[in-house]
C-alpha cells in the first residue's frame, strides 16, 4: 500500500485534503491524473450500466435532501455505528472488528481493558438558511440511493417505464466514519454508483443473481485479475435494516479481502416507507394483472473511491530492465487516464518539435493525448509506465527524412515505426 500511495502523490493522482493546513483526515483530493481515472471509471460504469441498456434510466439528485427522507429509509434511528477505546494503547475500534467480536480484545495491542461501546449515528448534519434551529437541520446524503427512491413515480411516469427498469446515479456521499482508514478505502467523503432496478415481487430472487454476476463481470472486463476477486454472500445477522439477501463483491487488496460493492435485495422496503411517510401513492399499475403494488428493488451499490483505489492496485507491475526496477500500471486501455503520449526525441530541433506538437494536437481530438519534452527520452518513458500510459509516439531526426515515428507499447515495450499519416488509424484500432 505504500507503493500505491507514494506513486499517488509522486504522479498526481491523489492528495490528501488541505495538506498545506496539516490535512483533513478521511478526505482526499483527486490530482489531475487521479480525476481522470476516476472520470474513466465513473464512464465506464455509466456506459455498461445505463448507455448500454434500454431498461435503466439516469438520475443526477441532490445531495441535500428533505429531513424526512432520512426518517423513513431508516438512517435517523437505524444508521449507527459502535466503537470502543482501548484503554492500555488508546486504539479506537468499531466493534464489528474480528479480534473484538469473536475474542472482546483490542485489535492493536490484545489488551482487554476496554471502555463499554458507544453508539454515534455516521450522517454528517448541516443547517439550510440562517438560523441554526432544529427546524434547519438537513444531513448530506449518506447514500445516494434515497434520491433515487423519491424520483421513483417521476421517472416512472416522464420515461413510460414498465417493470423490471432501473434508475442508475452517480454522486457524492457523506459519511462521519469514526475509524477511516486505509487511504481512500474509508473515507468521509467519497462517491458511490448506485442503481436501483425495480422488479415484479417474486421475480427478485432471479434479478438478484444476474446482477451480482452482471457486476462481477464488469470488473473482470476493465482488467481486474479473477483471482484477486470474489463474492460473499453476507450472514443473516450481517444484513442492513432493509435487506432480504446481499452479496459484496470483495477485493484483495493489500490489507485484505475488502468491499468494492454489495448487491442487496432491498425488498419493497423503502418505497413502502416513502409511501407511509409521505403519504403519497407510489404503486405501480400492472396492466397485465390489473393490480397495483410497491415494487421490489435489486440495488448495485459500488464506490466510485473504492473501484478506482482497486484499479490501481491491480494495475500495479513492476519488472526487471536493464538491471533496473521498472514501475508501471498495467491498466485497461478504458481506465487508463491517458492513452498516448507525444516525446520528441531532440527538443532543440525546431522541425521535431514541430512535428511531435501537431501529432499531438491531430490526435487529442480522439482521445486523451500529452505531449511532453522536460527530460531525457529515458526518464519520459519512465513517468509515462508510471501513470500507465498505453503508447509513447516518439518523434526523432529520421522522423523529418521517413515521415514515421517510433510507437512503444507499454506493456511489452515493443517498438514499432509507423507512418506518421497512419498513425491515428493505427491508434485508434489498439484502443477501441
Ligand atoms: N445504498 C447502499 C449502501 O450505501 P453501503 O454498503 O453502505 O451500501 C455501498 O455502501 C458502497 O459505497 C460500498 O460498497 C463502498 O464501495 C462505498 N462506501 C461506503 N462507505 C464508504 C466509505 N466510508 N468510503 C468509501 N467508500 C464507501
Amino acid at each position: 500500500m505504500e507503493k500505491i500511495v507514494s506513486l499517488c502523490k509522486r504522479r498526481g493522482f491523489i492528495f490528501q485534503s488541505s495538506e498545506i493546513y496539516g490535512g483533513l483526515a478521511a478526505v482526499w483530493d483527486y490530482g489531475p491524473l487521479g480525476a481522470q481515472l476516476k472520470k474513466n471509471v465513473k464512464d465506464a460504469w455509466w456506459r455498461s450500466v445505463v448507455l448500454d441498456r434500454d431498461d435503466v434510466e439516469g438520475l443526477d439528485a441532490g445531495i441535500l435532501m428533505h429531513p424526512k427522507v432520512w426518517e423513513a429509509s431508516g438512517h435517523i434511528s437505524n444508521f449507527f455505528d459502535e466503537w470502543i477505546d482501548c484503554k492500555k494503547c488508546q486504539e479506537r475500534f468499531r466493534t464489528d472488528e474480528p479480534s473484538y467480536a469473536t475474542k472482546k480484545q483490542c485489535p492493536k495491542c490484545g489488551g482487554k481493558e476496554l471502555t463499554e461501546p458507544r453508539k454515534f449515528n455516521l450522517m454528517l448534519k448541516t443547517h439550510l438558511g440562517p438560523v441554526e434551529d432544529t427546524a434547519s437541520v438537513v444531513y448530506l446524503r449518506p447514500e445516494t440511493a434515497q434520491g433515487i427512491f423519491v424520483n421513483f413515480i417521476n421517472v416512472l411516469d416522464s420515461r413510460h417505464k414498465r417493470l423490471p427498469f432501473g434508475i442508475a446515479q452517480i454522486g457524492k456521499a457523506y459519511r462521519n466514519e469514526i475509524t477511516p482508514k486505509n487511504f481512500t478505502f474509508r473515507s468521509r467523503e467519497f462517491e458511490q454508483m448506485e442503481m436501483e432496478f425495480f422488479v415484479k415481487p417474486g421475480e427478485d430472487e432471479m434479478w438478484h443473481k444476474t446482477w451480482i454476476e452482471e457486476r462481477f463481470n464488469w470488473y473482470i472486463k476493465l482488467g481486474i485479475n479473477k483471482d484477486n476477486l470474489h463474492i460473499r454472500e453476507h450472514e443473516k445477522t450481517e444484513l442492513a435494516h432493509y435487506a432480504k439477501a446481499c452479496s459484496d463483491i470483495e477485493y484483495n487488496f493489500p490489507f485484505g479481502w475488502s468491499e468494492l460493492e454489495g448487491i442487496a435485495n432491498r425488498q419493497d422496503f423503502d418505497l413502502k416507507q416513502h409511501q407511509q411517510f409521505s403519504g403519497k401513492d407510489l404503486t405501480y399499475f400492472d396492466s397485465q394483472t390489473n393490480t397495483h403494488y410497491i415494487p421490489f428493488v435489486i440495488e448495485p451499490s459500488g464506490g466510485c473511491d473504492r473501484a478506482t483505489l482497486a484499479f490501481l492496485v491491480d494495475a500495479y507491475h513492476e519488472d526487471i530492465v536493464n538491471d533496473k526496477t521498472r514501475v508501471y500500471l498495467k491498466f485497461h486501455k478504458d481506465i487508463a487516464p491517458v492513452k498516448v503520449a507525444v516525446l520528441p526525441l531532440l527538443k532543440n530541433r525546431p522541425e521535431v518539435v514541430e512535428i511531435a506538437k501537431n501529432i499531438q494536437k491531430s490526435l487529442r481530438k480522439k482521445f486523451v493525448c500529452v505531449y511532453d519534452d522536460s527530460a531525457a527520452i529515458g526518464k519520459l518513458y519512465r513517468r509515462q509506465d508510471e501513470i500507465g500510459t498505453l503508447f509513447c509516439v516518439t518523434v526523432d531526426v529520421q522522423s523529418l527524412e521517413d515521415k514515421k515515428v517510433t510507437v512503444r507499447e507499454r506493456d511489452t515495450m515493443q517498438q514499432e515505426r509507423i507512418d506518421i499519416e497512419k498513425l491515428e488509424e493505427y491508434l485508434l484500432e489498439k484502443l477501441q
